[in-house]
């Protein structure tokens, strides 16, 4: 559905999805809940299906009721997971993707240790994920802007573990692909 419905963001959510399991160890989540985290990560956007296509697309920034419609996303996609058995976690996760670590977030404005640790991995992956690919508004940053965006945000939008888990992750996978 996701793949039918928006290509780009289907493919981010998979890049997003195989950053996320290393730094959901690297931040100590347990081994039984990797898999719950993983598919959050896979299908936190899933409440996008439901975003009109003239939001997604739009190749400008998105005025105050657009940007409304699209935070929706977030509680659209937890109430669909929410009613599929043994997905009540993942649908949590999915729910507070969106919270900043301030507090400033949505859709709840929880803050700090109140969101689900999951929630605050993927944020940051999510983030890292987005600025490293083209959107319709702008092109890709490279992985050193992207970086350094990531540690602005340390502390107020996201949870500082998880910044310093995504740049660990992220340098050791640029390692491994120097080492071939
Ligand atoms: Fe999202």
């Amino acid at each position: 559905m996701m793949d039918l419905s928006d290509p780009a963001t289907s493919e981010h959510a998979r890049d997003v999805a195989e950053l996320v399991p290393r730094v959901g160890r690297l931040v100590g989540i347990a081994d039984e809940e990797l898999e719950a985290l993983e598919l959050a990560a896979r299908f936190h956007d899933i409440g996008k299906v439901a975003v009109p296509d003239e939001l997604l697309m739009k190749p400008g920034p998105l005025d105050d009721d657009e940007r409304r419609v699209m935070a929706c996303h977030v509680e659209w996609g937890a109430e669909l997971l929410r009613h599929l058995p043994g997905c009540e976690p993942i649908a949590r996760f999915v729910r507070h993707h969106h919270e900043r670590y301030d507090g400033c977030g949505y859709p709840d404005g929880l803050r700090g240790e109140e969101i689900p640790l999951a929630s605050r991995v993927i944020a940051a992956c999510d983030a890292y994920g987005a600025m490293m690919s083209d959107r319709p508004y702008r092109p890709a940053l490279d992985p050193d802007q992207a970086t350094l965006e990531l540690v602005q945000g340390s502390g107020t939008q996201f949870d500082p573990r998880a910044v310093a888990a995504v740049l660990e992750a992220v340098d050791a996978a640029e390692h491994q692909s120097a080492q071939g």
